[in-house]
């Protein structure tokens, strides 16, 4: 594969024009512009139900080259195809099994993404060079109109400049990007907050390589017999291991504070942070915390964030990477989290806080 720049890409400012669609009451004639820049190449960036995408044609490898300037993306860590039924799965995807098509039938639309054989049609800027793609039919109507009547299908990152937390409202893609696409689709709020679950079904038993809102136990209901790649189980990646997605080698999630996760009992966790905060704060140094919307008011100084709320299903999911963002619009310096390990999403959850951390945890 031919490598290309990425990282330091060219600077250009171009318009970034944002559309706001209504995703509960909205027709396709409002998202013709969205299709008609997606068509001739140019980059669009959309609401999914998990966080928001950057989309380009998925067969145009120069479109898809865009994507990694964008984003300053490292060009060998590659792109999800997004497809609107299951032509688009057969026209990239090769010799897909049959426990494709039962998750299919199960979880898509929906924020499950299959790593399958590719078909040659997909370009290298898309599989960083892999003789996979990976693939996820998305459940959001806005997503599901913009492909099926532009290209059919659509290559899409997290809409965020490489390493930052990822966007699951336009204003955070328009913090990141504005200035270096050509639209932003502003659809509302993303509802899981989490990127989807990624499995591998290239090389017999089914291996999770990203932990999502689908969780293992619901894929291994209708796969049988699954794997967890340690990685996405909570493992510190090693120097100079290669993982299977390559994107989890990479530090992702990231606030600008330094962020540390501090597990154990709730009244000794709190206990401790608030500790950590008083002797922050008395160096003058900016120190914040995250916590759930229930166990908030245990802290006594610094600026303090809830996420969500454990008593509600998802609530955490969904609020993470917005309470990541604010951390530095706060300007925080030393970030405490919560461990919240025992949500339905924990694993999800805790795989994204960990590396978000750089695997900073302090157990108490
Ligand atoms: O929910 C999502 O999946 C969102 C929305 C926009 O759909 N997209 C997303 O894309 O999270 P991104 O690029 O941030 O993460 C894609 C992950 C990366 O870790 C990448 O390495 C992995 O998928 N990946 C892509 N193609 C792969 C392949 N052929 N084999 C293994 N991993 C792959
Ligand atoms: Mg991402």
């Amino acid at each position: 594969m031919r490598r290309f720049r990425s990282g330091a890409w060219r600077f250009y400012r171009m318009k970034t024009v944002v559309l706001k669609i209504d995703p509960d009451a909205f027709d396709d004639a409002q998202l013709r512009e969205a299709c008609e820049i997606l068509r001739s190449g140019g980059l669009v960036a959309f609401p999914t139900e998990t966080v928001y995408g950057l989309g380009a044609n998925a067969l145009d490898p120069l479109a898809c080259r865009k994507i990694y300037e964008a984003k300053g993306r490292p060009s060998d860590n590659p792109l999800i195809v997004h497809i609107s039924d299951m032509d688009g799965l057969e026209n990239v995807a090769d010799k897909i099994p049959d426990v494709a098509v039962r998750l299919a039938k199960n979880f898509w639309p929906g924020p499950l993404t299959m790593i399958l054989k590719k078909r040659g049609c997909v370009p290298d800027s898309v599989t960083g060079g892999l003789d996979t793609v990976a693939v996820r039919m998305p459940r959001s109507q806005i997503a599901l109109s913009l492909i099926r009547n532009s290209c059919g299908c659509v290559a899409a990152p997290s809409a965020n400049i490489s390493g930052r937390p990822s966007p699951t409202r336009a204003e955070h893609v328009a913090k990141d990007l504005s200035g270096r696409i050509d639209m932003i689709v502003d659809g509302g709020a993303a509802e899981c907050g989490l990127e989807s679950t990624i499995v591998d079904l290239s090389a017999g038993t089914p291996v999770i390589l990203r932990p999502g809102c689908i969780t293992s136990g619901m894929i291994e209901e209708i796969a049988g017999k699954i794997k967890v790649d340690p990685l996405a189980a909570g493992a510190r990646p090693k120097e100079g291991m290669k993982p299977k997605a390559p994107g989890m080698k990479y530090r992702h999630y990231a606030p600008k504070g330094e962020l540390f996760i501090v597990a154990g009992d709730a009244d000794e966790a709190a206990a401790k942070i608030n500790s950590l905060v008083k002797e922050k704060e008395s160096c003058g140094k900016k120190a914040a915390v995250i916590a759930a919307e229930e166990t908030k008011n245990r802290y006594v100084c610094g600026i303090v964030r809830a996420a969500g709320s454990r008593k509600e299903e998802g609530s955490i999911a969904s609020g993470l990477y917005k309470v990541l963002r604010e951390m530095d619009e706060i300007g925080a310096e030393y970030i405490y989290s919560e461990s919240f390990e025992d949500d339905k999403y924990g694993a999800a959850i805790m795989n994204r806080l960990l590396k978000a951390a750089a695997y900073n945890m302090i157990r108490v």
